[in-house]
């Protein structure tokens, strides 16, 4: 692959009653990241899973474990979820009115930093915490539910949002801050060249992978279709 993308696998469309199972094939697949998804019914209208389960989770693997918090006011469980093993806790913005608050306590229990944005949320929220934040997720689909249709006008909102990381890198001189953009929701080989051409760099892929025949050629067919169009 000519530039570092990697690829997330959501298990949010796996089989939960075979998860340690399902977590092996995500391995098989060589994806770099395990993508899971804490839903409460509030934030988002389903209901998936909470610590006690990413706790088992990480007791059958050591991918990295990005924990994608759809739920209301995240800031007063981030405890349990920092002791569940999680490697990177993403907050979404909208639950966060003192969000630099928020990724500091993240940041200093030793933790990546994410914060997740709605398609409808603008990324003027995300500006004021480029210093932080080690992952900003653009949503590609309205979060709860996997499979849906991936919205084409994101594409836009990732260019810009590569377009501001550049500007404050050149205009606070901090050219050696990483910041990866991650898309979530509808990707597949389709819609992944569009996202990594936007400037994505972390792919979350859920569906897609479980749907297919064989998830392991198609991890592998998705990361040849990257080398091939960037
Ligand atoms: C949606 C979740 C996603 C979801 C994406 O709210 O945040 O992580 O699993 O999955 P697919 O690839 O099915 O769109
Ligand atoms: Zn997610």
């Amino acid at each position: 692959m000519s530039k570092n993308i990697k690829i997330s696998a959501s298990i949010l469309n796996s089989n939960f009653a075979y998860l340690a199972d399902e977590i092996k094939k995500v391995e098989k697949t060589g994806a770099d990241m395990l993508h899971v998804d804490v839903m409460d019914g509030v934030f988002v209208p389903n209901i998936t899973m909470g610590p006690p389960i990413i706790k088992c989770i990480r007791e059958n693997t050591k991918l990295f474990m990005d924990v994608h918090l759809m739920i209301t006011r995240p800031y007063r469980l981030l405890d349990s979820f920092i002791e569940s093993g999680a490697d990177s806790i993403n907050v979404h913005v909208e639950e966060c009115p003192h969000l630099d608050r928020t990724l500091n306590y993240i940041k200093e229990a030793g933790k990546k930093t994410a914060v997740a944005l709605n398609p409808s949320t603008p990324l003027a929220s995300v500006e004021n915490v480029l210093g932080l934040v080690d992952m900003i997720l653009i949503m590609t689909v309205n979060p709860g539910f996997g499979g849906q249709g991936f919205i084409g006008d994101m594409v836009y909102k990732i260019q810009r949002l590569k377009k501001m990381i550049e500007d404050y890198k050149r205009l606070t001189g901090r050219h050696d801050r990483v910041i990866d953009i991650q898309v979530d929701g509808g990707i597949n080989l389709d819609t992944a060249p569009k996202v990594v051409g936007a400037g994505a760099t972390v792919l979350s892929v859920g569906t897609s992978i479980f749907r297919a025949d064989d998830p392991v050629a198609y991890v592998k067919s998705l990361r040849q279709k990257l080398t091939l169009t960037i």
